[in-house]
């Protein structure tokens, strides 16, 4: 098992420096052999290299790194953002490239309360929140096309292309079929998205869901809208199994999503290439002012090394990896509810600690 570690920028390195922790107990314990190889790819390294802060100069990952990229199992992602780098040139030039480029289609969203872990929504626990929300990451508004016309005048025009095709809906769809049927919880998918009002864009997603679900006659076909979707978020999280959405929708209600599982402390993400190179991340930013002090929360970066670990032998049919995932994620469900809270610095544990306490309760696990 090769994997690429980008520490990226700010906390980002503190975090994946635990989760490497981890791996390597749980390594151990189930007879892996892995090696892991540093990548220097941040806002730090763009600006020292004298890239413009104010739009895209230079290259943040150059086209050698994402060929040599290519030849990992998977890519281990601390966070790439620096407050002194205009929005979106980091964005667009690591993040969403990686997804086109090594096509990782699938973001895959765990929605899943740990035990001990607060959330904002009232009288809901861990039994309440564990859906899994798959969004597509290749497609809708993502892709850049549209323009402007008459660009500075009052007339001016502006687009921007939902581009859907029926190959990237359906690889999809496909996808979150296969993982609700493995998941085996409620068997259910939930299709979100607005048929109402995107009649073209979102017939071809109602059409291609309902011929493709004809091949899963053991999971029960649904759908919300995805403002109904928001609502039922917060009143009923129960009810969700596996969610499919497009990329835009996607990363809206993902983030809502992150909150009612305890926010950025805890929640994890997965680019997702099913016969490609992957790469995970914990959700959270490079959080500057957290930088250095040994205070940052790093559940969510283990987390993303348990989905890494996890899915990875999923894609291969690999058991050792699923099991090393899962020994992974046990051991954070024996941490967190040691944990005073998820927030940076109000952990009553430091950064360290907590790696520590979670690569001890794999070493102790049965
Ligand atoms: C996410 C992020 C990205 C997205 C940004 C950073 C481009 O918000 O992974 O959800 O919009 O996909
Ligand atoms: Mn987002």
């Amino acid at each position: 098992m090769r994997i690429a570690v980008i520490g990226g920028d700010g906390t980002g390195p503190e975090v994946v420096a635990e989760g490497l922790k981890v791996l390597q107990v749980v390594a151990e314990r189930v007879g892996l052999e892995y090696q892991t190889k540093h990548f220097d790819v941040s806002g730090d390294r763009y600006l020292s290299a004298g890239g413009d802060p104010e739009r895209p100069s230079i290259p943040v990952i150059r086209d050698e790194e994402i060929a040599e990229l290519r030849s990992f199992d998977a890519i281990y992602l601390g966070a790439v953002g620096h407050p002194k780098v205009a929005p979106g040139i980091l964005e667009k030039g690591l993040l969403l490239r990686l997804r086109f480029e090594l096509d990782q289609y699938v973001n895959l969203r765990p929605v899943k309360l740990y035990p001990g872990v607060w959330t904002p929504l009232r009288d809901k626990g861990p039994e309440d929140i564990d859906f899994v929300v798959v969004r597509e990451t290749t497609e809708g508004l993502y892709t850049g096309m549209g323009g402007f016309q008459y660009k500075g005048t009052p007339q001016e025009v502006a687009t921007q292309i939902m581009c859907n095709t029926r190959h990237g809906v359906e690889r999809v769809i496909r996808y979150a079929f296969e993982l609700c049927r493995r998941r085996g919880a409620k068997k259910r998918l939930t299709l979100v998205a607005k048929t109402n009002v995107l009649t073209y864009a979102h017939d071809l997603w109602w059409r291609t869901f309902n011929e493709v679900g004809e091949e899963y006659g053991d999971i029960e076909r649904d759908y919300n809208h995805v403002d109904a979707c928001c609502m039922w978020f917060v009143k009923n999280p129960e009810y969700y199994d596996t969610i499919v959405v497009c990329n835009m929708f996607g990363d809206i209600i993902t983030d809502l999503g992150a909150m009612i599982q305890g926010g950025m402390g805890v929640a994890a993400g997965g680019n997702i290439n099913p016969a490609g190179v992957s790469m995970f991340e914990p959700i959270g930013g490079s959080a500057p002012k957290y930088t250095g002090q040994n205070v940052i929360n790093p559940i969510a970066a283990i987390a993303a090394l348990a989905m890494l670990l996890r899915e990875t032998g999923n894609n291969r049919g690999d058991a050792k990896l699923i099991e090393a995932g899962q020994r992974v994620e046990q051991a954070i469900m024996a941490v967190t509810p040691k944990m005073k809270s998820m927030a940076a610095g109000k952990m009553g544990y430091s950064t360290t600690e907590v790696g520590d306490l979670v690569a001890q309760a794999v070493a102790e696990a049965d």
